[in-house]
């Protein structure tokens, strides 16, 4: 009985790192992984907190970034803002766009999705 017990825990501990790779990105398609890359890579010191609930310079990327429109966030990511550089000259469309199909991918957090309404409005 005790022995069965343990086999079964065992069994658990087991299947829940798979479980929990598949939600961080093992859904991802080969555009979406690109994109995550690109993002980590050029986008990560503003966007990515360093650590969880840490604050970023840049507004979070998700679902709803840049109001939900990819065409205004190639518009963000092409020209920039007065504090974000522009990417058109570093970035090719095609790693714009994974960029865009990755960050639709990326749910948005219970906290944000509470706050967004009322951010939607001043812009
Ligand atoms: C130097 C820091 C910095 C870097 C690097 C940077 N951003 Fe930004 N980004 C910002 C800031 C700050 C804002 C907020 C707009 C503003 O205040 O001008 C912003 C806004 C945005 C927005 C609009 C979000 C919204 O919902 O209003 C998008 C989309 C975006 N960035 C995407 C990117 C992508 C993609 C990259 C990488 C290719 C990137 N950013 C790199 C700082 C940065």
């Amino acid at each position: 009985m005790k022995r069965s017990a343990s086999a079964l825990l065992l069994l658990l501990a087991a299947s829940t790192p798979a479980a929990s790779a598949q939600q961080a990105g093992g859904d991802l398609n080969e555009t979406q992984l690109l994109g995550r890359q690109i993002l980590a890579q050029s986008c990560g010191v503003c966007h990515l907190p360093p650590s969880l609930n840490a604050k970023t310079y840049g507004p979070p990327l998700n679902k709803a970034a840049a109001a939900g429109s990819d065409e205004v966030m190639r518009v963000f990511i092409l020209n920039g803002t007065d504090r974000m550089p522009a990417f058109k000259y570093y970035l090719k469309p095609a790693e714009i766009d994974a960029i865009i199909a990755y960050v639709r991918t990326v749910p948005v957090p219970a906290v944000r999705a509470a706050n967004d309404p009322k951010k939607g409005e001043t812009r």
